[in-house]
């Protein structure tokens, strides 16, 4: 996730675009950059770092032009460094272009472009676009402009400029956020709100597959064919806090809600056209690699423990790999039994966490090859680990973990899938199958998100209660241990999951009348076992809250509510069933009064031992 800003009018453009990215640093913020339009000129000013390494950089010097483009950036292709700083010329500065979201396609498109002689200042993909528009030039920007997006594939919200037709400023949307700014004899265009609250209130909000056109006395917007599309003015009513969490109460609420394309977008450029095959060219493993591995040992710490728990049962039935999930801090002090063909798994949202940090140190230092999942380019562990999954999930804010958790499951499916074929363990069908699942969670995310309000009335009725237990079998069990951590991570409420088969050895004492239990009902294969532990806490008089397939006629006998979700494959049922649980933990620490992005005691990134 990236920020992008445009400005076209009187004021100074540079001025514009700092104050517009200094509100979108949130959505990335590991290196920035501008580009502005001097007198037939295209500036560019970039570098490595946040904001103010950019305005560092400047050293008070002003690029003088009312026409400009500016970008922070939450890296996904190619590390943070200056040459990957966007705004992004060609082969010569006549354009310049800012992307957030992901060309999955650039990879050719590059060859291709480089066999014709262009050649590239970064590795991202985003560089691409602007030599596309070199390439595909017609005269015309916004014609031109059409043509590039005929020949590219993936998420992007893009701005982009030239000087070979100024006082134009091209603004696309596919799949990653974009508003107009409308002002009087000037225009805007962001990722985001913030970025132009204080310019102007009056927004358009560009949809799927829309194209503007914008002047400093006119914004055009049209569909990708150039067919002209009217569009509502919406007001801005919120404040400039408000804005950055997207007219959410919280940093939470709103990550929650990103899930849907967080998910979409770790799964994009990852699979084949055909939709048969898992594409990681990130691994660079040897050849023979991924068939000689013949042990995974998943190491982690809290939320990403618990992805790592789900990466172990779905990896154990598509490749037959034994899988042992660790927690980190007590990984790091063992002497785990490794050999050379053990791999390493450390799976971490900040990257920084010193005890995942630290079990990936000693398994260097023993030859074991280590790979990271994780949400930050750049960080201390995806630096030191021998390859990377990169999480595109955009910085995460709030403390409690949550598209982090969603793209860490989507990042395991793909590599056991990945591991399944290299091994010959799957069929190019059942991946086929497996994928098509995979790609409709998105919209079984958002699905299931119109149920809040349901949602939130039963976290309110739960949150007078100071106990909550979760239960699960299987894969479910998994998921009760992350629904768990959320519920007591911001509500405070003592919460804790349990093999709902473990119940009659301890914890069915601690079951009295009207207590809340959570029950995680999707694995099909111990259905009959899971209704029966409902039904020992029932006699008991808790108070049952039952997560199952849409479709279950049964469940709703047995338990006091139930919330359907739509169903998937049982592998895939932890993406979909932690949304409830997530809401479920929201709502209880706004009932309880809670800070919820910043709850007591605890830090998002554990820096320290
Ligand atoms: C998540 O809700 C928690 N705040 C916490 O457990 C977190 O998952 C844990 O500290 C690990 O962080 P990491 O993924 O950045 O390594």
């Amino acid at each position: 996730m990236c920020g992008i800003v445009g400005y076209i009018g009187p004021r100074n453009a540079q001025d514009v675009l700092l104050s517009g990215l200094a509100k979108l640093e949130y959505r990335g913020y590991d290196s920035a950059g501008i580009a502005i339009y001097d007198h037939g000129e295209v500036k560019l000013a970039k570098t490595v770092g946040r904001l103010a390494a950019l305005e560092a950089k400047l050293n008070g010097a002003t690029i003088s032009g009312n026409l400009g483009i500016g970008h922070t950036r939450w890296a996904t292709h190619g590390k943070p460094s200056d040459e990957n700083a966007h705004p992004h010329a060609g082969c010569a500065s006549d354009f310049a272009v800012v992307h957030n979201g992901i060309i999955e396609n650039y990879l050719a498109l590059k060859e291709k472009l480089l066999a014709s002689g262009h050649h590239f200042a970064s590795e991202t993909d985003t560089e691409i676009i602007a030599h596309l528009l070199e390439e595909l030039w017609t005269g015309d920007l916004f014609s031109t402009v059409l043509k590039v997006l005929e020949e590219i594939r993936g998420a992007y919200a893009l701005a982009i400029m030239t000087k070979n037709d100024p006082g134009k400023l091209v603004a696309v949307r596919k799949h990653s956020p974009l508003v107009i700014g409308l002002g009087d004899g000037e225009n805007f265009c962001a990722s985001d709100i913030p970025a132009i609250l204080e310019y102007t209130r009056d927004v358009l909000i560009m949809e799927e597959g829309e194209i503007a056109l914008i002047t400093e006395s006119s914004v055009e917007c049209f569909d990708l064919k150039g067919n002209s599309i009217e569009k509502k003015v919406f007001q801005v009513t919120w404040d400039p806090v408000a804005a950055e969490k997207g007219g959410y109460d919280h940093y939470m609420l709103k990550e929650i809600h990103e899930q849907p394309r967080a998910v979409r977008d770790t799964m994009s450029g990852r699979l084949s056209d055909d939709g048969r095959k898992v594409m990681l060219p990130e691994l660079k493993w040897p050849e023979g690699y991924a068939q000689a591995v013949d042990r995974i040992h998943i190491v982690a710490a809290g939320t990403s423990y618990h992805a790592g728990l789900v990466g172990k049962t779905v990896i154990e039935s598509l490749t037959r790999i034994p899988v042992d999930v660790e927690i980190a801090s007590e990984y790091r002090y063992r002497d785990p039994i490794v050999t050379d063909h053990t791999l390493m798994v450390v799976i971490s949202q900040s990257g920084e966490t010193a005890d995942t940090l630290a079990a990936l140190r000693n398994s260097k230092e023993r030859g074991i090859r280590v790979l990271a999942i994780t949400n930050v380019v750049g960080s201390s562990v995806a630096r030191e680990a021998n390859d990377v999954i990169v999480t595109w999930a955009g910085p995460e804010i709030s403390v409690a973990s949550t598209k982090a958790y969603t793209t860490q499951l989507i990042a395991l499916y793909l590599l056991a899938l990945y591991l399944g074929q290299e091994r010959g363990k799957l069929d190019d069908v059942f991946v086929n199958g497996f994928l098509k699942d995979m790609k409709e969670l998105p919209d079984k995310l958002d699905e299931i998100l119109e149920s809040s309000p349901w949602i939130e009335q039963t976290a309110k009725d739960f949150a007078v209660w100071d106990d909550a237990f979760f239960l699960g079998r299987g894969i479910d069990y998994a998921v009760a241990l992350e629904g768990a951590l959320k519920y007591k991570e911001i509500s405070y409420i003592h919460a804790e999951a349990y093999p709902a088969g473990e119940l009659k050895h301890g914890t069915l004492a601690l079951i009295v009348e009207g207590v809340p239990v959570i029950a995680l009902v999707t694995e099909d294969s111990l259905y009959e076992k899971s209704v029966s532990n409902i039904k020992e806490v029932k006699a008991r008089g808790a108070h049952v809250l039952a997560i199952a397939w849409a479709g279950d006629e049964e469940i709703g006998k047995s338990v006091d509510r139930v919330l359907y979700i739509p169903r998937t494959r049982t592998a895939l049922a932890p993406v979909l069933m932690v949304a409830p649980l997530q809401l479920l933990a929201y709502y209880a620490s706004v009932a309880r009064g809670n800070d919820v992005d910043k709850p007591r005691n605890l830090a998002k990134s554990v820096t320290v031992e």
